[in-house]
């Protein structure tokens, strides 16, 4: 048995089943054995490729929509772009061949050493934080591409009159679900029933709420906005909770540390807390429409004009995936954060909602 999942057992015998939060943030981040701690988890070699590393147009148009915000903003010296959970680091590089000499202050924050190492040899000028609590204080322009997925959710079951959490359990063999009777099932209980049939399941991300309330601080404090790309839905409900190891879904149970474990975002929610902070919400969009309307298509025959055969089916191969909607074109979205007096961000034209909804 891994090192990890012993320790996992171990837990649960000693206090009882744990919260699928608890177990996929020992899984992926504690400190010696997390995934995310020790493992590259991303690339030809990792358990999956994310989208800057499928064409470099997708680092491309988003830069050229923050040099859009930087332009309306009147071109501020002081102004940063900042990539939340940096991955190998080609997004933020491909950004900024964008806004080279215009913007010069660039930062990853990460988790990962071995992605770290990466991002230091990509981006040479960027800084380094584990935290956003930890970043310079100035407009910003936060970036998560496949970031807020990575964070633990409580899952709950709801049978006739109250609700269940969700745990993982263990017989000291085996690790399997159960379901519990919680503090938070019974908070939950008391607050709402929801119109929902017996048997349903819903997911809560307190830590996403989180960190949507820190960004939506930092950008009302110093001016900014923040822009996040994920796999999720906007309305509906269901278990979303997968495990992930060479591209396939794996049972999330099986192997912590070795496993990449996801859930799928809820738009709804973090609209929700972005009109709680009374911030504008732009979104949730495709992925395939923001790329069309931000120029992808244009990007990808300016590319082709000096481009061999075989690059030129590299970089039309490489766009489709991201925009086709039987690949990741629909079923990831977009949305963006603003303060009230920003200025209207691009791409957002069509299907844009504001918190007056
Ligand atoms: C799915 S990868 C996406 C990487 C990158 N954005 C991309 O598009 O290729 C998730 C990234 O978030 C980082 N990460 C995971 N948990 C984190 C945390 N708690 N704080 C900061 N970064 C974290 C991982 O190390 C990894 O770089």
């Amino acid at each position: 048995m891994n090192i990890l999942k012993e320790k996992i057992h171990n837990l649960i015998i000693e206090n009882g089943p744990i919260s699928i939060a608890s177990f996929m943030e020992i899984s992926l981040s504690d400190k010696k054995y997390g995934y995310y701690r020790k493992k590259m988890p991303l690339g030809s070699k990792g358990d999956f490729v994310t989208s800057p590393d499928i064409s470099q147009i997708f680092g491309e148009v988003i830069g050229i929509w923050i040099l859009d915000i930087w332009l309306k903003l009147k071109e501020p010296s002081n102004f940063q772009i900042v990539d939340l959970g940096g991955g190998r680091g080609t997004l933020l590089k491909d950004i900024s061949r964008v806004l080279k000499n215009k913007i010069s202050n660039f930062v990853y924050i990460d988790i990962n050493e071995e992605l770290i190492k990466l991002q230091k040899k990509s981006l040479e000028i960027a800084s380094h934080f584990e935290s956003i609590d930890d970043i310079p204080k100035m407009p910003t322009i936060f970036i998560g591409n496949e970031f807020l997925d990575t964070f633990p959710m409580h899952q709950f079951i709801k049978r006739n009159n109250y609700w269940r959490e969700i745990c993982v359990n263990s017989d000291g063999k085996k690790l399997f679900f159960s379901q519990e009777s919680t503090e938070l099932s019974k908070k939950l209980t008391s607050y709402n029933l929801l119109n929902l049939k017996q048997g349903s399941i819903i997911e809560i991300n307190f830590k996403i709420r989180e960190i949507i309330n820190k960004i939506s601080n930092f950008i009302k404090d110093n001016s900014g906005a923040a822009i996040f790309f994920d796999y999720g839905y906007i309305d509906g409900y269901g278990d979303s909770f997968q495990g992930i190891r060479d591209n396939k879904p794996i049972n999330p149970l099986n192997d912590p540390g070795f496993v990449d474990l996801t859930s799928h975002v809820n738009f709804k929610d973090i609209k929700l807390q972005a009109k709680k902070n009374n911030i504008n919400f732009y979104g949730p969009k495709t992925q395939s429409l923001f790329l069309e309307e931000m120029g992808a298509l244009q990007r990808l025959k300016i590319l082709e004009k000096n481009a061999s055969d075989h690059q030129k089916s590299d970089l039309r191969i490489g766009l489709n995936r991201l925009m086709s909607s039987s690949e990741m074109g629909n079923i990831f979205k977009v949305v963006a954060l603003a303060p009230k007096n920003f200025p209207s961000l691009e791409g957002f034209t069509c299907g844009t909602t504001t918190n007056k909804e």
